[in-house]
């Protein structure tokens, strides 16, 4: 089914039943000998629902802009949490092996949610829950990118052409599942309480390379896009404000409502 055209796919699904759809996606399945034949129906029955113009991505836009403020939880809005449950579905990309990166959306499961560097990301999933619910047909890997779109866009930060069409794993099996430490881990070889004769953590030249080498560069990443990211407030506030409890500054004051200071991060001419 996969070369089928739109209109194709549309006049099929009107004139079978889900019992014979179904069946038709297990026959390729099975026929397609891959390894991962469930993620194989997955992908057949997302398609075909994408298609057929299942989902209307401008009201799962509102139902996430409808959900950003939230007065009880943090500073006041779920987009940070958005942004980074992008980043980190997104940040286990390995284009040698093809594995981890935001298709799939494995973070639902124990294999790849137990990475410590998802902590506290399990929350943002389960914000987003009830419109996955209300827009079954919209798959997790591709409501969490848009989620942190729309708060980005909604800060103040630039408009940006959403492309869905990821699909779900269908388990933890998969074989795109990335193994665990692909995330940046900030404090990855430092030697707790030592220093240099310089006053720096012992084993901080590792950790740059891990930074360096095995986090961004490993998808690909530039040292300026390096620096330029992990220098971005998006991080150095919600690190700062964690772990040092130092006052909250700027855009994360407010950062999802329509008076909020622009965030100057997002605000780049491009000349860094
Ligand atoms: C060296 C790279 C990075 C390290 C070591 C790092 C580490 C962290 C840590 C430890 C937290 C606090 C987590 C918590 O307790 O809630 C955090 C929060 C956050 N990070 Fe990063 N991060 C990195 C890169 C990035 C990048 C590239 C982005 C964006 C593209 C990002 C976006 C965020 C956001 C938005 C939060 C706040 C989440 C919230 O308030 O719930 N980080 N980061």
């Amino acid at each position: 089914m996969g070369a089928k055209t739109k209109a194709e796919v549309v006049e099929y699904a009107s004139k079978h039943t889900i019992e014979e759809k179904l069946t038709a996606a297990v026959n390729e399945a099975i026929l397609s000998n891959s390894p991962d034949p469930l993620g194989v129906i997955a992908a057949i029955l997302q398609r075909e629902s994408a298609a057929r113009g299942a989902v209307d991505y401008d009201l799962v836009r509102n139902e996430i802009k409808s959900l950003l403020e939230n007065q009880l939880w943090d500073d006041g809005s779920l987009g940070p949490k958005f942004v980074r449950l992008a980043w980190h579905s997104s940040g286990t990309w390995d284009p040698v092996t093809k594995t981890g990166g935001s298709n799939g959306a494995g973070m639902r499961f124990e294999a790849e949610r137990s990475d410590p560097e998802n902590n506290g990301l399990m929350e943002g999933q389960a914000f987003l829950e009830p419109i996955k619910k209300k827009f079954p047909g919209i798959s997790y890997s591709d409501l969490w990118v848009l989620a942190a779109y729309v708060f980005i866009e909604q800060s103040g930060g630039p408009a940006m052409e959403f492309t869905p069409g990821r699909v779900d794993h269908a388990d933890e099996n998969a074989p795109a599942m990335p193994p665990i430490g692909r995330l940046p881990a900030a404090e990855k070889y430092i030697v707790k309480g030592q220093q240099d004769e310089q006053g720096r953590a012992m084993g901080w030249e590792k950790l740059a390379m891990h930074i360096r080498d095995e986090v961004f560069g490993r998808m690909g990443f530039t040292d300026r896009e390096t620096v330029a990211l992990i220098r971005g407030a998006t991080c150095t506030a919600a690190v700062t404000r964690r772990t040092l409890g130092m006052p909250v500054r700027g855009w994360r004051n407010r950062p999802s409502g329509p008076t909020s200071t622009p965030p100057t991060w997002l605000a780049t001419t491009g000349d860094w």
